[in-house]
């Protein structure tokens, strides 16, 4: 069996984990840097790069330690290498080409973006046995996360075709956008999820923007200026001597919680009706995914998770989400992708580059 080591520093999250054959995790681990970023609300890159340098190797080890395996054992090397923060992402590729080099192992470098996409995929060893992948393939996927919201036509775990992405806005930020205008905690997706859950989704109309009748991209800043014009009034003044009406500090806990339900009623209902008007394309040119697919760190999101099994239910293909701790930012889906590439023997050497951005869009592949 191949055991495969993952390595991810992308954004704000060290992460290891040994994947073995692809889908069986033997560990993961994730040391969150939540905590650091919390006062600026959002992630200070060189904040995040310094504590990735800290923790890598204490997080590689402990992935090692946890999966029962000595370093020598690993078959390659895998590092999420694009897209994401460039300080961030050389840290985990310097690492991952250091112990390459020192184990003589190959290196395989990852797309952040198609890792999510791959990352229902994955199991636990102690849960079920893995999904057979030809259940999955084609499927119709939807990455949801901080950066990312973008749909695809996926053929095989290293093969699909983009459909459309956000011209603004990523969803997650999105729901971080709205949960600093509800003075909620960091990072506000999973603070507003839940507060949500108490709340009435339809206090209040929030505006659905499809971007006109056949487009496949999404948009949030819409909805986002409309949340803050309800919560805080219209603006008024000019350049930086604008100002609210109110502070939002009036709003009763009842209130936030509708408009928290609102809020990510509106979210979700944008990426159901995009996933319809895809899955009605694919349809039509008789390319008919057996299932949606969706990762990211929205996909944890319990309204999402119920409305796409309702979809799936529906229209009568399988729904895959990966299990919660795999939604948002982890190493084994980078570990477990890798495995196609290492028995298709698609290397990297020691050139690979940390990559700002993903060309996920400029190739279909
Ligand atoms: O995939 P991820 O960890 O990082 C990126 O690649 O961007 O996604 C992080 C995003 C954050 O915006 C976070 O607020 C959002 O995922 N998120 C959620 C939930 N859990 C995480 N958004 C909505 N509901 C959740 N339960
Ligand atoms: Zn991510």
């Amino acid at each position: 069996m191949t055991h495969i080591l993952g390595i991810e520093t992308s954004c704000d999250e060290t992460a290891a984990a040994v994947v073995c054959g692809g889908c069986h995790v033997l560990s993961s681990v994730v040391s969150s840097q939540h905590n650091l970023h919390e006062a600026y609300r959002g992630v200070v890159p060189e904040i995040a790069s310094r504590a990735h340098l800290e923790r890598i190797l204490p997080v590689v080890r402990h992935a090692l330690e946890e999966a029962g395996m000595p370093v020598g054992g690993i078959d390659a090397v895998a590092v999420g290498n694009r897209p994401g923060l460039i300080g961030s992402l050389i840290v985990g590729v310097s690492g991952a080409k250091a112990l390459s080099w020192m184990l003589g192992k190959p290196l395989i470098g990852i797309d952040h973006v198609r890792a999510h996409l791959y990352a229902a995929c994955l199991k636990t060893v102690r849960g079920e046995a893995a999904i057979e992948q030809t259940e999955i393939y084609p499927a119709l996927g939807l990455v949801v996360s901080g950066g990312h919201t973008s749909l695809y036509e996926v053929n095989s775990p290293v093969s699909l075709r983009p459909l459309g992405r956000t011209i603004d806005d990523a969803a997650g930020e999105a729901f971080d956008k709205a949960a600093v205008i509800l003075s909620l905690g960091y990072p506000g997706g999973p603070a507003l999820d839940h507060l949500a859950q108490t709340g009435d989704a339809e206090a209040y109309s929030f505006p659905r923007s499809l971007l006109g009748r056949d487009s496949l991209d999404f948009s949030f800043s819409g909805l986002k200026t409309a949340f803050l014009y309800t919560v805080r009034g219209k603006p008024k003044g000019r350049g930086r001597d604008v100002y609210f009406e109110r502070t939002g500090s009036h709003l009763g806990d009842d209130q936030k919680a509708d408009l928290a339900a609102s809020f990510q009623a509106a979210v979700v209902d944008i990426l159901i009706m995009k996933l319809e008007r895809a899955l009605e394309r694919l349809d039509a040119s008789g390319r008919r995914p057996a299932s949606l697919v969706i990762g990211g760190g929205v996909s944890a999101n319990s309204l999402l998770r119920s409305r796409a099994g309702v979809f799936g239910e529906s229209h009568g293909i399988q729904v895959f989400i990966p299990p919660m701790g795999f939604c948002v930012d982890n190493a084994a889906m980078i570990a477990g992708l890798a495995y196609h590439d290492f028995i298709a023997e698609r290397y990297d050497d020691l050139g690979l580059p940390a990559v700002a951005t993903t060309d996920i869009f400029d190739k279909a592949c």
